[in-house]
């Protein structure tokens, strides 16, 4: 017999990790204060830019002596600029509990043939940190997108470490917590956490990564994307807004808008509070519901951003069948979209938390899953 559909549908179905949904508030029109067709560094593009940064700076909290650029490629660029700039002066160590840290180790170990030490956790759990030499450079996650499994604080990182910390944290920013002190090396994209357009990343250096970048030269050559220093010394125009390469006005326009919105809603704090009470909609629902859990193991290292989900019904004949016909039939109802597990994840949903989403539309959504779970149960056992 079929389920009676829920009453209520979410405004915005847009549950995607990546693009990430735009602000609550976001209308093309907020755009036409971007310089479009005036070149970046004529001194209005130079100011959006600087303003990006020091923006950025605020809401985030990061101290005054640290750098922060807008740099090319991403999320992806910023990580690889920081593993193929600073990497090789020391041994490294090499963290990952899901795909994309994953492939951080496989640049490092393989391409660039670094002397690493390699740490990894199955999907859903988290590698030691605590146990990890920190008088090695460290590379890890701190949000594992694909996993949903986040580091719950930085209290294992030491104060004094003699290596650099290199922390990709594209899906933590604005979300969560971030020890600045703990940190030499912080990416993340614009794409995240504050639904902004794909293009750019942000590339964040303590003043110890800017020592090793002006102390050492790696073996290999550097590609001009990817040069950070000349003749020795940081290349300070990147970080007041003079980018590399040149940089989409129009994305960088979208940004100032989200960092507005960012602000409008208490900032950091704001932004962490609604991406909780987000993640808190779907772990209610999982202790309420037996069919369903969080694909972390552990309540502290649970994600608020991306939330990873299995199923643990044992009536399942096929887990990546039932999960994938799940996310089509929120789809095809207009429920939620692009909400499937990441193509390298173990089977399940994945749902995107972040502040840009509105808990109302969570919670309307979450009745559309335990439905679209029961329909897709019984065309399995029809079909048996
Ligand atoms: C943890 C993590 N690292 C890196 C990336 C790549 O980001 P981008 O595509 O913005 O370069 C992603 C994208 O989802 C991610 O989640």
């Amino acid at each position: 017999m079929a389920m009676q559909n829920p009453a209520a549908r979410p405004t915005n179905p847009r549950f995607s990790s990546g693009p990430c949904a735009k602000i609550p508030t976001f209308d093309l029109a907020n755009l036409s204060d971007a310089p479009l067709g005036r070149s970046h560094r004529a001194a209005v593009g130079k100011a959006k830019l600087k303003a990006a940064i020091e923006e950025t700076r605020d809401i985030l909290g990061i101290p005054a002596d640290y750098k922060i650029g807008i740099v090319p490629a991403s999320d992806t660029g910023a990580v690889e600029m920081a593993l193929w700039s600073l990497l090789g002066a020391r041994k490294a160590t090499m963290c990952a509990w899901e795909s994309f840290g994953a492939g951080w180790v496989t640049d490092v170990v393989k391409q660039l043939k670094i002397d690493a030490e390699v740490k990894t956790a199955d999907y859903g759990e988290i590698v030691d940190m605590a146990a990890v030499d920190y008088d090695t450079d460290v590379v890890f996650t701190w949000n594992g997108t694909t996993s949903g499994v986040r580091m719950p604080n930085g209290d294992a990182i030491p104060a004094d470490r003699e290596g650099l910390t290199i922390c990709d944290a594209t899906s933590a920013a604005f979300a969560q917590d971030l020890p600045w002190d703990k940190l030499d090396v912080t990416t993340f994209s614009w794409q995240k956490v504050l639904g902004g357009e794909a293009a750019h990343g942000m590339l964040i250096l303590s003043p110890r990564a800017v020592e090793r970048l002006e102390s050492y030269t790696p073996a290999w050559p550097l590609p001009k994307i990817f040069r950070l220093t000349k003749s020795g010394k940081l290349i300070d125009g990147i970080f007041e807004g003079a980018t590399i390469n040149t940089p989409s006005m129009l994305a960088v326009e979208d940004y100032l808008v989200a960092l507005d919105w960012a602000r409008s809603v208490g900032g950091l704090k704001g932004l962490i509070a609604r991406a909780d009470a987000n993640a808190r909609a779907i772990f209610d629902f999982c202790d309420a519901n037996d069919w369903i859990a969080d694909l972390a193991e552990d309540a502290a290292t649970r994600s608020n951003t991306s939330v990873c989900l299995k199923f643990t019904d044992d009536r399942i004949t096929d887990g990546a069948a039932f999960a994938k016909a799940v996310a089509k039939r929120l789809e095809a109802e207009g429920v939620a979209l692009d909400v499937g597990a990441y193509r390298d994840a173990p089977a399940g949903l994945r749902i995107w938390c972040g502040g840009t989403v509105e808990t109302a539309d969570i919670e309307a959504m979450l009745p559309w899953l335990a439905w679209a779970y029961e329909e897709t149960l019984a065309a399995q056992t029809e079909a048996a």
